[in-house]
């Protein structure tokens, strides 16, 4: 591989010049080695934040991720294997239902997924409150828990997404999480690693997702799908709104505890929404057929089978309240009557992750224990005294600190 002078590119980039492939597989190939430091890749990635890329400079930036690791292979005569992947959201847990749900509609799930990012959730966090579950998997056992269970739900590692491991990591914690090229390069490296045949992309827009207008998430859509078309994977897309977060709860363990309900069929009308029309759109399964598998506890089963699969104990699902219960939970209370018109997302997106549900360093623990259940929803009809969220903290101030942003996400009619 030719050399360049790493300062140099990043200097090219920030000034708006358009870099080669070569050049863009250098970098990425130096980086995961640890030949570029992670200080010139925090630099670059803030050069992509405020230059952007071409559409041929993002195909260059996905590939070279991609390629960065190695690639599922499925035996032949395989069924269909699909995935989802959201942009990020708050509360957003449909990954953690629709990927047994899926596994029970006769198709293959092979899910790669990232940590919390920005003031976002991430899957593998949310499923690390599971005592035991690890999502650090060989690409050997991913492989053979696929082909014998039809799901695997794991994170990028030093042999599958290396790049985009060490990359997510960084935009955490440097700002750099919204940029269309970025997003676009880290979500499609995992999943034409995966090696899918279908794929649903949920791409959310609003006060809290990376995109804040519709118009810049309906960008983001095509990138992804072009690079999709290109590799032959069918990619459909859904633009749905981030401006309450998704659900009733916020924050790690409390989301699963919340996705845990909706698999037994107590889920909130809005997340079961999302859920099943993505999973419709990758399995073709028609809602009433998915309504039957979790009425009849197929996917509870499923999802017991999964989280045994990967080391954790699914007996102790019914006990992660206790299991991570918080040093205080506290009550909100609205001072006023009304209709609920807004629960602002981003703002309670922000506020979860200064409770500890998020990172400001990338060695940073989360803490499972804490964030909200019991959000009230838009279009709710409430009096004053009545609860519009719990707040789940581990100390007074910072209870009092997320107090104050539920009454500034909150708008009364
Ligand atoms: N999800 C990802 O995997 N990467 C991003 O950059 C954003 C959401």
């Amino acid at each position: 591989m030719k050399k360049y002078h790493v300062p140099t590119l990043i200097v090219h980039k920030r000034d708006g010049g358009v870099l080669t492939d070569a050049e863009i597989r250098f970098l990425v190939a130096g980086f995961t080695k640890g030949e570029v430091s992670e200080a010139q890749m925090s630099a670059f990635a803030m050069a992509v934040y405020f230059s952007g890329m071409t559409a041929a400079e993002t195909a260059s930036l996905t590939y070279a991720m991609l390629e960065s690791g190695e690639r599922m292979i499925h035996p032949a005569g395989h069924p269909s294997i699909v995935d989802k992947h959201s942009t990020g959201g708050i509360g957003d847990k449909v990954s953690l239902i629709l990927a047994p749900l899926v596994a029970c509609c006769d198709c293959w799930i092979p899910m790669v997924s990232g940590r919390g990012l920005g003031i976002t959730g991430g899957t593998l966090d949310k499923l690390e409150s599971i005592p035991g579950f690890r999502v650090n998997l060989s690409l050997a056992e991913a492989q053979e828990q696929l082909q014998r269970l039809g799901v695997v739900m794991m994170g990028q590692t030093e042999q599958f997404c290396p790049a985009d491991k060490k990359l997510y990591a960084l935009r955490d914690v440097t700002g750099t999480v919204p940029s269309i090229p970025l997003i676009t390069a880290s979500i499609m490296s995992k999943k034409l690693a995966e090696s899918l045949d279908r794929l649903v992309l949920d791409v959310k827009y609003g006060s809290g997702a990376f995109m804040k207008t519709r118009e810049q998430a309906v960008v983001l859509a095509e990138a992804m799908m072009a690079v999709g078309r290109e590799m032959g994977v069918e990619v459909t897309t859904e633009i749905n709104p981030m401006s309450e977060p998704l659900g009733h709860a916020v924050g790690n363990a409390l989301e699963v505890i919340e996705s845990w309900e909706t698999i037994q069929g107590r889920g909130p009308i809005d997340l079961v929404t999302c859920i099943m029309s993505q999973t419709e759109k990758i399995t073709k399964v028609v809602n009433s057929e998915q309504i039957k598998k979790i009425q009849s506890g197929q996917v509870k089963r499923m999802f017991e089978s999964l989280i045994a699969a990967q080391g954790g104990d699914p007996s102790q699902l019914d006990s992660l309240a206790k299991i991570h219960q918080a040093p205080l939970i506290r009550e909100v209370k609205s001072q006023a009557s009304g209709v609920v018109v807004a629960l602002d997302a981003g703002i309670i997106g922000q506020a979860a992750l200064e409770l500890g549900a998020g990172r400001s360093l990338a060695s940073d623990p989360v803490d499972p224990r804490v964030g909200f259940d019991q959000l009230i929803k838009t279009n709710a009809s409430i009096k004053s005294g009545d609860v519009i969220a719990r707040i789940h903290a581990r100390n007074e101030a910072d209870a009092s600190a997320a107090e104050r942003a539920v009454f500034a996400a909150l708008q009364l009619a």
